[in-house]
């Protein structure tokens, strides 16, 4: 999985900074765009706990807040021993951008790495 070690690393930098007083579950994600470049994100909670975002969400805001669209893979990084797959409106999020983006899923302290297609998990996207 050395191809994605590096989008794994970049993932784990904002799980620092994850902010879920709530859950206590922390999450990290990183999105490649197809020029190389790199954007991250972590999980925002909220006492409104609907309104809080994930840390798929934000990678992908982030990235498209600064003019990137175009991504081919994103990782998703959580604190502890289990890897997560992404939540459905996460899923959908991504399919707006990125319809067959590879999906890296990995955990801080588990060794175990799953890769998967957006359409593996996500077959039939909304769309207008
Ligand atoms: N969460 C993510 O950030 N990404 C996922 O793929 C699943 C869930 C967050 C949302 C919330 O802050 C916490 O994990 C527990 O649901």
């Amino acid at each position: 999985m050395s191809e994605y070690k590096n989008l794994i690393k970049a993932a784990k930098e904002p799980l620092k900074r994850a902010y879920a007083p709530y859950s206590g579950f922390k999450v990290g994600a990183a999105v490649l765009t197809k020029t190389g470049r790199v954007f991250a994100g972590c999980n925002i909670e909220n006492a409104s706990y609907g309104l809080t975002v994930c840390a798929e969400r934000a990678a992908v805001f982030n990235a498209v807040s600064a003019g990137h669209r175009n991504f081919t893979a994103i990782a998703v990084v959580t604190s502890g021993k289990s890897i997560a797959f992404p939540c459905g409106a996460c899923l959908q999020v991504l399919s707006e951008f990125a319809p067959d983006i590879k999906i890296i899923l990995a955990s801080s302290a588990g060794r175990k790495v799953v890769t998967k297609r957006l359409k593996e998990l996500l077959p039939t996207p909304f769309s207008l």
